[in-house]
């Protein structure tokens, strides 16, 4: 009998799923650089059966019409959906699979990784040290390494008012979006000394009790209220933008935003203003607009701006786990007697 044929969208994925879905499909890889250009992946998907992709490919109608009536499942290597056309593949009926809980953790680690980092000022710290008045850009953070190896910290003197952060302990933490990342989030905060937690959400959560008490409260009270604003809500039409010029004016002048999400819960012209004018004090981000955000964005030259290349679920295990998870969803999709473990529709 003919093996089905897969397309996978990028070739550097961990072996487990390659090694998987080669046993039982005609696999094709797109070799070439990264993201696939979209006339190759319109060319490509023709004829599938099966399409294994990431956030960085959209798979719209266009995709959906070049690759035909044979395309049964689609498996994306994220948790995160809001670059597939759900309603058109439900239409169609087509499987879609994806990679919730294996990521959790690996999310919430770097989301307080970058809290952390920024509360504290840690790559601003480190410019200073180096020798480097502010840069971001990891290019401009491999030299400011290597001065500082060659003594660059000479340059500068430790101070009792200089490169104050703010700390966490005594403060209101709120978080946007109390799904599987926030809830991960608000457990890994229990040892901070955190005075007060809130969450907004789509529904009150009834937590365990392994989870700081945490107070569900409207949007316009977690930002008036919390001294750190931490984004980690699902993006979708309710969400979209929900972080405009009105939310940032609401925030505390002294409040730190971080998201870890989608950038597209962000009008990023707004937060830019808000950290320029000083209405909130700091913002980090794992994600923005557009990805990649282009070297000379305005977002680089803030220094109370950290921004990381979307590493949310950049962890050895999570990646394999993830790659592993969403070769099962394409089998389980495409392969008789087989179950997709994580299916979305
Ligand atoms: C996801 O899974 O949606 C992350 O954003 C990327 O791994």
């Amino acid at each position: 009998m003919e093996k089905p044929k897969v397309l996978i969208t990028k070739k550097d994925v961990p072996q487990i799923a390659i090694r998987k879905l080669r046993e039982l499909c005609d696999v094709d890889i797109y070799e070439g650089s990264y993201p696939m250009p979209r006339d190759q992946l319109l060319a490509r998907v023709a004829g599938k059966d099966g399409l294994f992709c990431f956030i960085t490919d959209r798979i719209n109608t266009k995709v959906l019409d070049a690759a035909g009536r044979s395309l049964r499942v689609i498996s994306t290597m994220s948790v995160g959906y809001d670059h597939l056309s759900l309603e058109e593949m439900k239409s169609r009926d087509i499987k879609v699979g994806y990679t919730p809980d294996v990521l959790t953790d690996a999310t919430a680690e770097l989301t307080l990784a970058l809290l952390l980092a920024t509360w504290r000022r840690l790559l601003q710290a480190n410019a200073a040290a180096t020798g480097q008045r502010c840069c971001y850009r990891p290019t401009l953070l491999l030299q400011a390494n290597a001065e500082l190896n060659n003594g660059g910290w000479g340059r500068c003197v430790w101070g009792p008012v200089w490169m104050l952060g703010k700390g966490l302990s005594g403060s209101t933490v709120g978080i946007f979006g109390l799904g599987r990342t926030g809830q991960a989030v608000l457990k890994r905060l229990a040892g901070f000394n955190v005075a007060k937690f809130l969450y907004t959400s789509t529904t009150k959560k009834e937590l365990g009790g392994s989870y700081p008490v945490a107070e569900f409260v409207s949007f316009e009270r977690l930002l008036q209220e919390s001294d750190f604003v931490i984004c980690t809500a699902a993006l979708n039409e309710q969400t979209r933008a929900k972080f405009n010029k009105d939310a940032f004016a609401a925030m505390k002048n002294s409040a730190v935003f971080i998201n870890t999400s989608r950038g597209g819960l962000v009008d990023q012209e707004a937060l830019v203003w808000a950290i320029q004018t000083g209405q909130i004090r700091a913002a980090g981000l794992d994600v923005m607009t557009p990805e990649p955000l282009p070297a000379d964005h305005i977002l680089t030259t803030l220094p109370n701006c950290t921004l990381l290349p979307h590493l949310g679920t950049s962890e050895e295990r999570t990646r394999a786990a993830m790659a592993e998870l969403a070769a099962d969803n394409l089998l389980g999709g495409l392969i008789v007697g087989k179950q997709m473990p994580k299916r979305l529709c």
